[in-house]
């Protein structure tokens, strides 16, 4: 067995290398995949991308034709988004993996997460508006101010519609339906990929695989590419990770940034996370392969995530 399938989880069994998490796909199928996502998904006999870029080619015009304008805005919105090199440093110092005072707000918050929820290895969500389930948590140790409370298991808020989203090395996410939003997945830094699905179903058809690098964006709408899986391939150390190893042992990680807008924009204080909507997506259970809801919490406010950055900044004189 290669030291790639190895680090993929991939097992040894009868006739060969049983695939496994995330993708559970041979090197075979991934290249197909790739090749089909590279050409475009065919809809309404159109060939479409799945990702958005300047077209170079006659053929890249026409498989960018059919992506919806609205995408295409949020797009060129976000396309000179980058981290600072002091931003990424001090995300790579949290995430890394340590002991005692060594170890980081987000390594905190993914062993907690991990402690919560064995089903896959965890990603940390943050919200760049409103507040985060360990926002309580960060605050109380790194002596920042909090105004206001939730009386919710949750202490944060679903529903933001801009996402930080943070993924630790060969780390990834359930396969998840973004209901009827229409979006964008930005890659910030690092490398991700993301699967893409004809349905939200253990068993769906795999449509199309992509690797997303800094500047290149991904998008969805409620028909088109709604369901996926993202995974963070880049080097998570020397154990697998997977569903009996749900935390890496490497500072590595991709950064991604979400925008998901609803079909019609309704208030963002509501009652209840309403499905179909970004307050709430779907996901299949790793384990169960049931369908469960998401109510769209977030593990941590951008704004407390600032502070924690800029203090280690501080401290190393970046
Ligand atoms: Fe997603």
């Amino acid at each position: 067995m290669s030291r790639a399938s190895e680090k993929r989880g991939d097992v040894k069994a009868a006739g060969g290398v049983k695939p496994g998490p995330p993708f559970f796909i041979t090197r075979k199928q991934e290249l197909g995949l790739r090749i089909k996502a590279s050409q475009g998904i065919v809809m309404n006999k159109v060939p479409t991308s799945l990702v958005i870029g300047q077209p170079t080619s006659f053929d890249d015009y026409v498989r960018q034709l059919m992506i919806p304008t609205r995408v295409l805005e949020l797009a060129r919105k976000a396309s000179a988004i980058r981290f600072s090199a002091w931003e990424a440093e001090a995300i790579r110092a949290s995430i890394a993996p340590g002991r005692g005072k060594e170890k980081g707000l987000l390594r905190k918050i993914l062993e907690l997460k991990a402690r919560k929820d064995d089903s896959h290895p965890p990603y940390i969500r943050v919200a760049c508006t409103g507040r985060g389930d360990y926002d309580e948590m960060a605050a109380a140790e790194y002596g920042y101010k909090l105004d206001g409370g939730g009386e919710d298991i949750h202490k944060g808020e679903f529903g933001s519609p801009v996402v930080l989203e943070l993924w630790p090395a060969q780390h990834y996410s359930p396969m998840h339906s973004h209901g009827m939003t229409t979006g964008i997945i930005y890659c910030l830094s690092g490398q991700i990929d993301v699967m893409a699905y004809d349905s939200l179903k253990w068993e769906a058809k795999k449509v199309g695989l992509l690797t997303l690098t800094p500047g290149q964006c991904a998008w969805l709408d409620g028909e088109r590419f709604a369901v996926h899986k993202v995974f963070c391939p880049m080097d998570g150390g020397d154990a697998p990770v997977g569903p009996d190893n749900l935390l890496n042992d490497s500072s590595n990680y991709a950064a991604t940034f979400h925008v998901y807008l609803n079909q019609s924009e309704l208030p963002l204080v509501r009652a209840r996370p309403e499905p179909d909507t970004r307050d709430e997506f779907t996901f299949v259970d790793e384990k169960t392969h049931k369908i469960v809801p998401f109510p769209t919490y977030s593990d941590i406010s951008w704004s407390i995530l600032r502070k924690v950055m800029a203090d280690y900044a501080g401290k190393i004189g970046m």
